[in-house]
């Protein structure tokens, strides 16, 4: 757990971390895209600092690198308070998360990232936490063990998830805002692209801005990578300048083809397609087939598989559509394909 304003240059942070974070909008009015969640966020900011209240617990759930823990960063730069930074799996017991509790000021934010992956136990102390600004301790053993209810100051639960799916309900209904984050549109991509190659101080021209943006999947993290890569191409191979057909380049060099799929996408595809017929086929064994985690084909790489229509999601398991065969350059047949009811 770290105590954090994000600190824009963390000598510990690998080198593609430390530009991220020194390109994190710090304001609401510096983040692109995402309107809807930022006016229904930049509303809740303004009514509980004009209430003089700590703002209600938030939710924000998408797939990776969406702007989740940006957005963390951004509600409490802007209710001006200190933010603490935690995630589900690193609070093992009760007693850290009491510890943590009992540490906060009025006001305060505590980021739980992966909040799906908190423990029961941890849970159960959470909830009176939020509910209540209630501890409940227990002390002493046995017959004589008695509980005892401290006050907490009134603080701010900001929790992220690639899984609303496994936030257990009573968790779930104790936040008071629940927002999700969507694939970015070509505009924003193209203003985020822009933007990072500002402060980068990447000369890039249009065609240039355009390409990356294209082949970002909707998502700003993997823009800023594929930039970072880009640039890198450019001063090695050509002139430092980021054209069009520079940006094409390193990128079909890096296997990220013009919808942005790479190469574990095109695999899992090619799984579903060559070994199973076109599906349907079970998430397990597409994992297996293709020696990739079951959670990242989940978080990273279904979502934006059906968001592209090249996948569907059956009781019986997935399915590559005709489009799918058709962006490989493979042949569909009506015949042969699952029925599906
Ligand atoms: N709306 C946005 N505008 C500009 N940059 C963004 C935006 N959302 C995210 N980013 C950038 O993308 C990177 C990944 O965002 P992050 O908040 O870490 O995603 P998540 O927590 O959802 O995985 C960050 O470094 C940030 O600079
Ligand atoms: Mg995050």
């Amino acid at each position: 757990m770290s105590e954090t304003r994000p600190r824009p240059l963390d000598p510990e942070a690998k080198p593609d971390d430390r530009v991220d974070n020194a390109l994190r909008p710090q304001k609401l009015n510096d983040l692109i895209g995402q309107d809807q969640v930022k006016e229904n966020l930049s509303i809740l900011i303004a009514a509980a600092r004009g209430r003089g209240e700590a703002l209600d617990h938030v939710l924000f759930y998408g797939p990776p690198g969406l702007g989740k823990t940006t957005l963390a960063h951004v509600v409490a730069n802007e209710m001006g308070v200190n933010v603490k930074v935690t995630a589900g799996p690193v609070i093992e017991r009760a007693g850290d998360l009491a510890a943590i509790l009992t540490n906060l000021r009025a006001g305060d934010v505590l980021f739980i990232d992966e909040v799906h992956r908190l423990g029961r136990a941890v849970e159960e102390v959470l909830y009176p936490a939020m509910e209540d600004f209630a501890l409940d301790i227990v002390i002493g053993k046995g017959p004589s063990a008695r509980s005892i209810r401290l006050k907490l100051p009134h603080f701010t639960v900001v929790g992220a998830t690639t899984r609303l799916a496994l936030v257990t309900a009573p968790l779930r209904a104790r936040f008071g805002a629940v927002y999700r984050l969507d694939y970015y549109d070509s505009p924003a991509m193209q203003a985020i692209v822009n933007r990072a190659a500002g402060m980068l101080k990447v000369e890039v021209e249009r065609g240039g801005i355009e390409e990356i943006a294209r082949r970002a999947r909707g998502t700003p993290r993997v823009a800023l990578r594929l930039l970072r890569r880009v640039r890198d191409y450019a001063q090695v191979r050509a002139d430092g300048i980021v054209t069009r057909k520079v940006a094409q380049e390193a990128l079909d060099l890096l296997q990220v083809d013009p919808l942005g799929l790479d190469d574990v996408d095109r695999r899992v595809l090619k799984t579903i397609i060559e070994k199973y017929k076109g599906g349907p086929v079970g998430l397990n064994t597409i994992a297996a087939s293709i020696s990739e985690e079951q959670d990242t084909i989940m978080d990273v790489v279904e979502p934006y598989l059906l968001q592209l229509g090249f996948l569907d999601r059956t009781p019986q398991g997935r399915v590559a559509t005709k489009s799918a065969y058709e962006h490989l350059g493979l042949e569909w047949k009506e015949e042969g394909q699952p029925r599906l009811l």
